[in-house]
């Protein structure tokens, strides 16, 4: 019994003793790492530097979108908010962040108050200086997304989400320029050196260029022709009867207004070979009084009806003679698809195309084609227009079929 005592006696020591190693050792652990200066520091900031980056907004930017933090743009509007942007592809995207807590902020933040509707406004309308009415139509709808690069010399508004017909998919943006931003936002713009608006198209003598033309005109119809040419910042040539000048001289006096250009195409549309000398000159004279009546322009462009002229009739007439090098024949099927297709089979740069204002089926096939045409990079320009970006000086006494 004494010897049972004894061992347990020992046996409950050591336990004990286990225990009291046990439970200090963690404690020497502890102490042990915290004793090494350098592991410590390495662990919190590590954690310090991970809790930044949650915060990071140009580091989180550019996650979201794919890229590196190099490609963003990071841009100090003022004091108070920085934009970030990437461009992407065709499109640009940006985010504006206040300096202070980096917040994302809206852009109606940065406009002075009450300004956003103008401000939107003010968009609105450089766009539909910039581009084409199915384009603008498309930019103006809700779901389309605008996005916004600050620079030094103003805005660059860049439009995303957007379909139009037929689909255009350039980078698709406007310029707001400082003196345009004055009344509605403070930031330090520079003022641009020229007050030439950027979004003004501007006409590109390397860009392909085409010359449409009309005959046979005006007529109650040409005013749509009118339109669709405006609605797509296009211009063209009329070449107008003598007669129908003098019926519809609102329709000539607005065609002119809007840029376009009028040549004659005699008085009664007759053959010019047919005629005798006395009434070739009275024919031709009074078609030219009567547009130049309207419109105060001197015509120095004749197409002959029928497309018929001598050698002897081109050397005796003071005028270039323009005729074609695409032939719709819109007035012999009246079919607005087949007028279409030829243009957009045939059409080359420096083409002139024949037309007729005068026919429903000519101004809807318009309607469809200039977007078209502006989608494949065409400027549409009158026949004067072609041959001065052609580098081409329009001869007297001579026949322009086209200016390839
Ligand atoms: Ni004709």
């Amino acid at each position: 019994m004494k010897n049972n005592i004894k061992e347990s006696g020992f046996i409950a020591l050591i336990t004990l003793i286990l225990v009291a190693i046990l439970s200090i050792a963690p404690f020497y652990n502890t102490k042990n790492e915290k004793k090494d200066p350098e592991t410590y520091e390495y662990t919190l900031s590590t954690e310090i530097q991970i809790q930044k980056e949650k915060v990071d907004p140009i580091k989180s930017f550019a996650s979201l979108n794919g890229v590196g933090i190099e490609e963003i743009n990071e841009y100090k509007i003022n004091k108070y908010y920085t934009n970030l942007s990437i461009k992407k592809e065709n499109m640009l995207v940006n985010k504006i962040i206040k300096n202070k807590d980096k917040s994302t902020v809206d852009i109606s933040n940065l406009l002075k108050k009450g300004m956003l509707t103008d401000f939107n406004n003010l968009i609105k309308v450089q766009a539909e200086i910039k581009y084409p009415l199915f384009i603008t139509e498309a930019l103006n709808k809700e779901e389309t997304t605008k996005s916004y690069e600050f620079l030094d010399d103003g805005i660059m508004v860049y439009f995303s989400d957007f379909t139009t017909t037929p689909v255009y998919n350039e980078m698709t943006y406007v310029h707001l320029t400082c003196s345009l931003l004055k009344p509605y936002i403070d930031y330090e713009c520079k003022e641009e050196n020229d007050n030439l608006n950027p979004n003004a198209p501007v006409l590109n003598p390397k860009a392909k260029t085409i010359a449409i033309t009309f005959d046979d005109g005006p007529n109650k119809n040409t005013t749509s022709v009118i339109n669709t040419l405006k609605q797509n910042h296009m211009n063209a040539t009329f070449f107008m009867i003598g007669s129908n000048v003098e019926l519809y001289p609102n329709t000539v006096k607005e065609l002119a207004e809007n840029g376009n250009e009028i040549g004659s195409h005699t008085y009664s549309h007759k053959q010019l070979t047919k005629l005798k000398e006395e009434e070739l000159t009275k024919d031709l004279q009074s078609t030219d009084e009567a547009i130049q009546k309207i419109t105060g322009q001197t015509v120095s462009l004749i197409r002959p009806p029928y497309g018929s002229i001598s050698d002897t009739l081109k050397k005796e007439l003071n005028y270039s003679f323009i005729l074609w090098s695409i032939d719709t024949e819109d007035w012999k099927h009246k079919d607005v698809q087949k007028t279409v297709d030829i243009i957009l089979e045939e059409v080359e740069d420096g083409d002139i195309i024949l037309l007729h204002d005068i026919h429903y089926t000519t101004s809807e096939a318009l309607k469809l084609v200039l977007p078209e045409l502006y989608i494949r990079g065409y400027q549409v320009v009158t026949v004067s227009k072609l041959a001065e970006l052609k580098g081409i000086s329009l001869e007297k006494n001579t026949i322009y079929r086209n200016f390839k």
